[in-house]
């Protein structure tokens, strides 16, 4: 069903992707279990041909993502956010320069310096707060990559001047919008090539499903990462893309529920003697807070905080909570706590005692409640 530009996201998540009225026609599209379909003939654009190139479920979830995000043509469903990543990354060419930020998201900067240890990628890495550092190495570049808000250091990239920069010197500019969602901020409106999701986290929103989403500003470049997806296999199953898609219906919703509890609980962290550190850019006090009130229309559901114990003071407070679930992921119903660092492939950048909370939709009193508890078991620990 096509895209009607003057309703509010909030009414066009739960608007897009639905099959075309028909008396007695489903209101949902309907699960294509297909692995080839019936030929038209001479294979030519638009033949099906074969569920490797394109499959009936992925489409209503494919408009719906492109419509959100501004984008012109339709988007492009994958196996996971890192099968969107790596075909982002593809559009820098064999050999050519890719500027991607130290502080990505640790599949992404791992994909990409194993990209630049086989030669296939030259690889500069930044910190995307430095914005003379980001000029420079897009002198001569093919591709610049952006995450805004950053995972997990919670930082607010000047996505308009660093994506301007980027394409006045002819450099693909592409951002991962995970953490905002189209709801929050639209890349393609500031002049980003491409936009990357991690749809498993907000837009599926259960965690019950892994799917990548990407959205290109043309057609040539959708045709190239389409044609990685068909050559590179990372294709979503069908049912998972219609999870996805019904995940999105209730996104509005549950982002606004695990916003409010994010904001409320933020304040609340800051005042706690075991916390050091709050990272959230909706804090008044965050060092990203004017950029972020300027780029962004919500400040999302994930918060990070470092621990004055240190890593051991947060490895015990991940031990002691008791609705909270130690888990990576974020963006579903549940609430999730991880120390990041945790994991060996976690950029060095991020410190030792951060703890990433990832708020869900419970009650924001009850969330409390097994912050303060779990706090307060490190304090006495400590003592
Ligand atoms: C910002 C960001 N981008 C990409 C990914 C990769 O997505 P997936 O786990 O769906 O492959 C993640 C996963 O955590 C992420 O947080």
């Amino acid at each position: 069903m096509s895209f009607e530009p003057s309703l509010r996201p909030e009414t066009s998540v739960v608007a897009l992707g639905r099959p075309d009225p028909a008396p007695d026609g489903p209101l949902n599209p309907p699960i294509s279990l297909s692995s080839t379909f019936r030929s038209a003939g001479e294979p030519g654009p638009g033949d099906r041909v074969y569920a490797r190139y394109s499959n009936p479920t992925w489409e209503p979830l494919e408009e719906a993502i492109a419509s959100l995000e501004g984008g012109g043509v339709a988007g492009l469903a994958f196996a996971s956010g890192m099968a969107a990543v790596s075909a982002a990354l593809s559009l820098a060419p064999i050999g050519g320069v890719a500027v991607v930020p130290s502080a990505s998201y640790n599949g992404t900067i791992g994909l990409a310096r194993e990209l630049a240890a086989t030669g296939a990628l030259v690889l500069r890495e930044i910190d995307p707060l430095d914005i003379d550092a980001v000029i420079e190495a897009l002198d001569g570049a093919d591709l610049l990559w952006l995450e805004s808000p950053t995972n997990p250091m919670l930082d607010v990239v000047d996505l308009p001047r660093l994506v301007s920069e980027a394409r006045r010197r002819g450099v693909t500019a592409v951002v991962d919008n995970t953490f905002s969602t189209p709801l929050r901020q639209r890349p393609l409106s500031v002049g980003a090539d491409v936009v990357v999701h991690s749809a498993t986290k907000f837009i599926a929103g259960h965690s019950d499903v892994l799917l990548g989403l990407v959205v290109a500003r043309n057609a040539e470049l959708r045709a190239r990462l389409a044609r990685h997806r068909t050559l590179h296999g990372g294709i979503p199953g069908p049912f998972e893309a219609w999870l996805a898609l019904r995940g999105l219906r209730t996104m509005a919703l549950r982002l606004e529920r695990a916003e409010s509890s994010a904001g409320e609980l933020a304040g609340r962290l800051l005042e706690h003697p075991a916390v050091s550190r709050v990272r959230y850019p909706g804090l008044p006090s965050d060092p990203n807070h004017g950029r972020a009130r300027a780029q962004l229309t919500g400040f999302g559901a994930v918060v990070s905080i470092e621990l004055s114990g240190g890593a051991e003071a947060a490895d015990r407070f991940v031990d002691a909570v008791e609705l909270f679930t130690p888990a990576t992921s974020l963006g579903g119903v549940e609430s999730l706590v991880e120390r990041r660092r945790r994991h060996p492939v976690e950029p060095v950048d991020v410190p030792e005692a951060l703890v990433r909370l990832s708020i869900g939709i419970e009650h924001v009193e009850d969330l409390w409640a097994d912050l303060e508890r779990a706090l307060g078991a490190v304090g006495t620990a400590d003592a």
